[in-house]
């Protein structure tokens, strides 16, 4: 916890309040409001958190004005270029950057865990065929704590650290295996002499008929696609995370709920909705129309992959991905495809429409990552899994650091009550 560094004073009727003020490393001051109801008999109101902290974290930073996002210190666009995505895993859970032999050993302890249960086999196919991606890890993801209970005692540290492990490295496999099930393939087993990335492309495109040889730069590509979405400070799917952790839930558990609220259009599933919504514009003369809707207050029509609660100049992982798509597209010779030339041209106009520029709405990461997911040859229902794996390594650094923080108390927001006051029941007759 920061140190108190003043107070500032609040003043409810004839009651006068100190509340302590903390300064944070980087960042807006921030008042602690927590005896404001003991000693003020009041209560805040703030749907959608946007001026609360629900906690105190060392691990990711976002500064939404410039730009920019940090993990542990690190910008992010250092990491995406000379970093890779376990290293950033080894940096996220453990606070600082890995020497060699700490590598090896991470990567050792990782690589040894990719396999899953064999009996998770069939609790796969108990799912329909048709079943999305998403459910299909919402459900095995939390029934890990079904096959792997020598790991739910969150009161040890040991337990804790061996469910980290297995957390990260398990959930490409059961994400490539939610998209062999769909598609009515085999599971492939990993393959440990791959690399993280490339195990799970090699995971999800192999047939056990023939050879597959995981293209380098796609394996790159797919690394600095989870390296960009391996955290993003307090986001909605990290405090459900927490606040289902907050009750002593085990880790398994909690990273099911994360990855239920993930799947929303607007946090993860914004990737899916947005190569959709390409698809659906179709050619680029109909753009015109779909910003019209966009800009429609009675139209509940949203320009996916645009937008942001916290970054209002640019998303610093878009910047990247926008590089890494180009790469992709050139590597892959598409050129001319017409998804993409509504990408480009929607863009184009989106950054400079008055609407977008003044609401400082620029495109997000989900933008770009659909259009190279999908070059890759991911069906659309796979983006959301993908950021979900992506993810898991930033959940679990939180829900960690959550339960080694002594501040750490069940999650109970209070509310604002707008409903009927006490009334008495009243017989069926008399109503
Ligand atoms: N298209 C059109 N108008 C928009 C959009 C958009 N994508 N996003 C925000 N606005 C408008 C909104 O109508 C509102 O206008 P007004 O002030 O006139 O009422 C204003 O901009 C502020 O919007 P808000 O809903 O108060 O902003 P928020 O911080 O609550 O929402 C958001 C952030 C990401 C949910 C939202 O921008 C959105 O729905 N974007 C589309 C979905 C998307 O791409 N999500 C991925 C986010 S990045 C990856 C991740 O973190 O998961």
């Amino acid at each position: 916890m920061a140190e108190s560094k003043g107070s500032a004073q609040l003043t409810i009727g004839n009651t006068s309040l100190d509340l302590p003020i903390y300064s944070p490393t980087v960042g807006p001051d921030v008042l602690d409001i927590r005896k404001l109801y003991a000693q003020g008999d009041v209560f805040t109101y703030d749907p959608g958190f946007t001026s609360t902290a629900a906690c105190s974290s060392t691990i990711t930073y976002i500064d939404g004005d410039k730009g920019e996002l940090l993990y542990r210190g690190y910008p992010i666009e250092q990491l995406a270029a000379q970093s890779h995505h376990l290293e950033v895993c080894y940096l996220l859970l453990y606070g600082e950057l890995p020497s060699a032999q700490q590598m090896i050993d991470f990567e050792t302890r990782v690589t040894r865990h990719t396999m899953v249960h064999e009996q998770m086999h069939n609790f796969f196919r108990g799912f329909r065929r048709d079943a999305h991606p998403m459910a299909t890890m919402v459900g095995v993801v939390g029934a890990m704590s079904a096959f792997y209970h020598d790991s739910t005692d969150i009161e040890d540290p040991w337990q804790r650290e061996v469910a980290a492990i297995r957390l990260i490295a398990k959930i490409p496999t059961i994400a490539a295996m939610a998209y062999k099930y769909s598609i009515g393939q085999p599971f492939v087993y990993p393959k440990n002499s791959l690399d993280y990335a490339g195990n799970f492309l090699h995971m999800c495109f192999a047939v056990p008929a023939e050879d597959y040889v995981v293209d380098p730069i796609l394996a790159k590509a797919m690394d600095r696609i989870m390296m960009l979405h391996a955290d993003h400070e307090q986001n909605a799917s990290t405090s459900t995370v927490r606040l289902a952790g907050s009750s002593g839930a085990n880790p398994f558990a909690c990273i099911a709920a994360g990855i239920a609220c993930l799947w929303g259009p607007a946090h993860g599933g914004a990737n899916q909705a947005c190569l959709e919504m390409l698809r659906e514009i179709g050619t680029v003369d109909r753009i015109p129309e779909y910003i019209a809707k966009a800009k429609d207050k009675n139209d509940p029509f949203r320009l996916m992959g645009f937008g942001h609660r916290v970054y209002k100049n640019f998303d610093p992982r878009a910047k990247v991905m926008k590089e890494s798509a180009d790469e992709v597209l050139e590597l892959l010779g598409i050129h001319d495809n017409e998804t993409l030339k509504v990408a480009k041209e929607l863009e184009r106009i989106a950054l400079e429409d008055e609407y977008f520029v003044s609401k400082k709405l620029y495109p997000n990461v989900d933008f770009y990552s659909g259009i190279i997911l999908e070059a890759m040859g991911f069906p659309t229902a796979m983006f959301t899994p993908i950021f979900a794996l992506s993810r898991t390594v930033g959940w679990v650094a939180q829900w960690k650091e959550m339960v080694g923080d002594s501040d750490q108390k069940i999650g109970r927001p209070r509310q604002l009550y707008t409903g009927a006051p006490r009334r008495d029941y009243s017989d069926v007759e008399n109503r």
